[in-house]
């Protein structure tokens, strides 16, 4: 079998996965974290791999950036290749005070300006797409037993990276903490489609204050403690 976006047959994907946005992060995930590593896709360079950690299967596969490519792998994934288990391991820029450079955030629901939560429901109606409360607790734990304390709130998915028209200061002043462009979708499908979810990021940048920012090399070589959490509450 193989699907418009993915190449792989039947039972090649776990049942979880990870789900960065970055092919060469999922390739560096598995090259660093898994063992007995096949590779399940290279269309589109959109690459996918299935491993085990510490005896367990996983799988990690690359969605792109933003909402729309990352529902294709979604809904594949989800629909075609019997995957229940999603965790997106990203980043997102710092929003709220105190949430700083290299943070990792859990992201226990998401605003968005993407038409796709607006569109899914009749006019009027605003869903809160929202972490699956299980894995949210899982990855808490896992970071304090790692001596990390992640920042845990919403995140906005913004439709545009590149966008003058949303005061982003009033989501912050309003208890947002970060922003990227995938989180809301990632939940709405898991609510649509009926799997776990969550997202998992570290702070690549700050919106206010500090302009010190990491560089691509570092976003895809040092989020260990990033895949780690993720890593251990796939498993838990
Ligand atoms: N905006 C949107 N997406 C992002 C950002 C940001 O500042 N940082 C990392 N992903």
């Amino acid at each position: 079998m193989s699907t418009p976006h993915i190449e792989a047959q039947n039972g090649d994907y776990a049942e979880t996965v990870l789900l960065p946005g970055d092919p060469l992060r999922a390739k560096y995930i598995a090259e660093n974290f898994l063992t007995n590593v096949k590779q399940v896709n290279s269309v589109r360079n959109a690459f996918g791999y299935t491993g085990e950690y510490k005896g367990h299967r996983i799988s990690v596969q690359g969605s792109g950036m933003g909402i729309p490519s990352m529902s294709i792998y979604i809904n594949e994934l989800v629909r075609f290749y019997g995957v229940k288990t999603i965790i997106r391991v990203g980043s997102c820029g710092g929003m709220a005070p105190g949430v700083k450079l290299r943070d990792v955030c859990l992201a226990s629901g998401s605003s968005t300006d993407s038409a796709v939560v607006a569109n899914s429901f009749a006019a009027g109606v605003h869903f809160a797409p929202l972490a699956d409360f299980k894995l949210l607790d899982t990855a808490y734990h896992v970071a304090k037993n790692m001596g990390i304390e992640p920042k845990v709130g919403d995140i906005f998915a913004a439709d545009r990276f590149y966008n003058d028209d949303i005061d982003m200061k009033k989501l912050a002043d309003y208890g947002v903490i970060g922003t990227e462009m995938e989180s809301a979708g990632l939940y709405l499908l898991a609510a649509k489609l009926h799997f776990r979810a969550l997202s998992v990021l570290t702070v690549s940048d700050l919106l206010f204050g500090s302009q010190e920012k990491t560089t691509a090399a570092e976003r895809e070589k040092t989020f260990n403690d990033m895949i780690k959490i993720s890593l251990e509450t796939a498993i838990a």
